[in-house]
């Protein structure tokens, strides 16, 4: 049985959008350092993500536009020369253009379907061939959305984004389930991060959004990142194909 706070031993994880201190791809990197796992945190925001990384024992940042095809191949050849392996992937990178349908753009559509969506199905292609090449499975948890759940008002695009996030998740998982790679996906709700931060919310607002969930505050990226190194590892390995919400209960 594997010891508690060692659950990653051994095993590398990638983390996408992961250069932000603040946001959960960062959280899920401590997290997963501290038990164990060696990290390679990647993103777009260079300077912030190698400061990130260097303030965590056991991690290293890559850079890495999840919307790139090459980069992705690039990335993923990179980490197996060097470590010898892939065993988590965390598709956590993503934007949120939110605004009401009929002010939608079409830049502001394909950006998100770009990286919201593309990006997700680029890095499982990725990151399932060299966990099928090393032939010792591997864990893929997609990062998706309340918004990927149910109809938000002002999210055509994101909605959108994060629902094919969660639907690719379920036919990930039907076909890489004999390679033993489960793949699963999380769906946050308001998080206290800078993608919150960035809808300008006055305090008021906040409040009202900290009410709107049963367990009465925003959710901390630890929040997301507990759910996801539960579902990186074997405690959770009769669990293929699924969706998480983790957002105080304030869907369903
Ligand atoms: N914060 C919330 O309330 C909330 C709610 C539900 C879902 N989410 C989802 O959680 C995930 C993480 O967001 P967060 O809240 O930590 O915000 P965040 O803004 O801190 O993290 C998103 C990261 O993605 C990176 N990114 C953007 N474009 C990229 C690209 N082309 N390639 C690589 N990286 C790119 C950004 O630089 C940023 O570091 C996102 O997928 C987001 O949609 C967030």
């Amino acid at each position: 049985m594997t010891e508690i706070g060692n659950e990653l031993d051994g095993k590398v994880a990638l983390i996408t959008g992961a250069a932000r201190a603040k946001g959960q791809g960062a959280a899920e990197g401590r997290l997963f350092a501290a038990r164990g796992a060696t990290v390679i945190l990647t993103d777009v925001l260079d300077d912030e993500g190698e400061k990130t990384a260097g303030q965590i024992e056991g991690a290293e940042y890559l850079h890495l536009d999840v919307s790139a095809e090459d980069e992705w191949d690039a990335v993923v050849a990179d980490v197996v020369a060097r470590h010898g392996r892939l065993d988590v992937l965390v598709n956590n990178a993503g934007i949120a253009r939110l605004g009401r349908l009929v002010n939608a753009t079409m830049e502001d559509w394909n950006l998100t379907m770009a990286i919201n969506q593309t990006g997700v199905f680029l890095g499982m292609r990725a990151g399932a061939r060299a966990m099928i090449e090393a032939d010792n499975g591997g864990a893929i948890v997609n990062i998706s959305s309340v918004a990927g759940m149910e109809g938000l008002f002002g999210s055509t695009a994101y909605g959108a984004s994060k629902w094919a996030v969660r639907g690719m998740t379920k036919t990930a998982a039907k076909e890489l389930g004999r390679n033993g790679i489960r793949v699963n996906s999380i769906h946050p709700g308001f998080i206290d991060t800078d993608m919150l931060a960035q809808g300008n919310f006055d305090d008021d607002q906040m409040a009202k959004m900290a009410k709107s969930a049963p367990v009465g505050r925003i959710g901390t990226p630890e929040d997301i990142a507990n759910m996801a190194l539960y579902l990186s590892t074997e405690s959770a390995g009769f669990i293929t194909g699924q969706e998480f919400v983790v957002d105080g209960g304030w869907h369903g």
